[in-house]
């Protein structure tokens, strides 16, 4: 295949089903139950390196992740999770990498249609491959823009929020689209009931006074594991964090300082909400502080962390 993503040049192997197979060849069929209807789940992790090599960043939490989000859709995932652990280690290992995200997926592959998929295979896959900032690295530095979306996030009565479905991201991907199409790099998502959910790929933060807020787990938002991180985090740099708050958009506009935290977008400021200029329109103090901290946690250089990583 000569058109492959310029994301993943230099990746030689898949993790698929239990044994490693070539890029080119980690390929499922037309009729994927999951390519239907959306039935699968993953989970998005990153290896950083660190003085010790590479190490993997809340494996456990995000492994945890994935066999809670398989539940609700009786998917059997039908490996272990020392299984998937030694898998995905051996893949990095093979591949060489220092840093890499790494994206376990398993889904209800080809098996007869319908809407039942008790007769569809489960298929497992990890694959990995490097991946730098996801909103940018000026993002890091400057902040992001970002507008509301009119896509509001699904209810947890409609979808699970605290699952990650593969299906249910046609929602981030709508509100993504809306947010580019309109010139901003990312949006943010309200709840049914027009509240602060979070970002179509990330969870939100806001500062305000010196103290620290995020959108409890009830307003539809995922239980993000960078959420977690920033949230003890903080509490350990001692601040006063809230986190089963409800925000109202009114109140973004008026923050001191908003972040977005996850996997993929680490921690980014966020310097304007519907052309509202949060704070100085540019990256706060606090934010700069948890920014820090989370690089040099994640970098291996904070001690009495060591129980979230695992080493490659
Ligand atoms: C919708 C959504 N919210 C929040 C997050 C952040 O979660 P985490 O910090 O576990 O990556 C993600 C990313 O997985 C996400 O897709």
């Amino acid at each position: 295949m000569s058109d492959r993503p310029e994301m993943y040049e230099g990746v030689d192997e898949v993790w698929l089903d239990g044994e490693f197979v070539d890029f080119e060849d980690a390929n499922v069929h037309v009729l994927t139950h999951a390519l239907h209807y959306g039935t699968g789940v993953f989970e998005g992790v990153r290896c950083y390196e660190t003085a010790d090599g590479p190490a993997i960043f809340r494996w456990d939490e995000h492994l945890q992740r994935l066999y809670d989000s398989a539940k609700p859709y009786d998917i059997e995932i039908p490996f272990d999770p020392e299984e998937l652990t030694e898998a995905t280690v051996e893949l990095i290992d093979r591949e060489g990498l220092a840093s890499c995200y790494i994206r376990p997926i398993a889904f209800y592959g080809y098996g007869p249609l319908g809407l039942n998929p008790a007769n569809s295979p489960v298929q497992v896959a990890v694959a990995v491959w490097p991946w730098g900032a996801y909103l940018g690295e000026e993002a890091l530095e400057e902040g992001v823009d970002v507008a509301i979306s009119s896509w509001r996030k699904y209810a947890s009565s409609q979808i699970p929020t605290n699952a990650k479905t593969t299906g249910a991201y046609v929602n981030s991907v709508l509100a993504s689209l809306e947010a580019k199409g309109n010139g901003y790099t990312e949006a943010i998502v309200l709840n049914k009931e027009g509240q602060v959910a979070e970002g179509p790929g990330e969870n939100l933060f806001l500062v305000r006074d010196g103290e620290i807020f995020t959108p409890g787990l009830a307003e539809s938002n995922l239980d993000g594991i960078t959420r977690r991180t920033v949230i003890q985090l903080a509490r350990d740099m001692g601040y006063t964090v809230y986190d089963q708050a409800t925000i109202s958009r009114g109140e973004l506009y008026t923050a001191d300082e908003l972040f977005f935290s996850g996997t993929a977008a680490e921690v980014t400021p966020i310097r304007s909400v519907d052309d509202n200029v949060v704070g100085e329109g540019t990256k706060g103090p606090v934010t700069d502080e948890i920014q820090t901290q989370f690089f040099d946690l994640v970098e291996g250089d904070l001690a009495g962390y060591d129980d979230w990583f695992t080493d490659v």
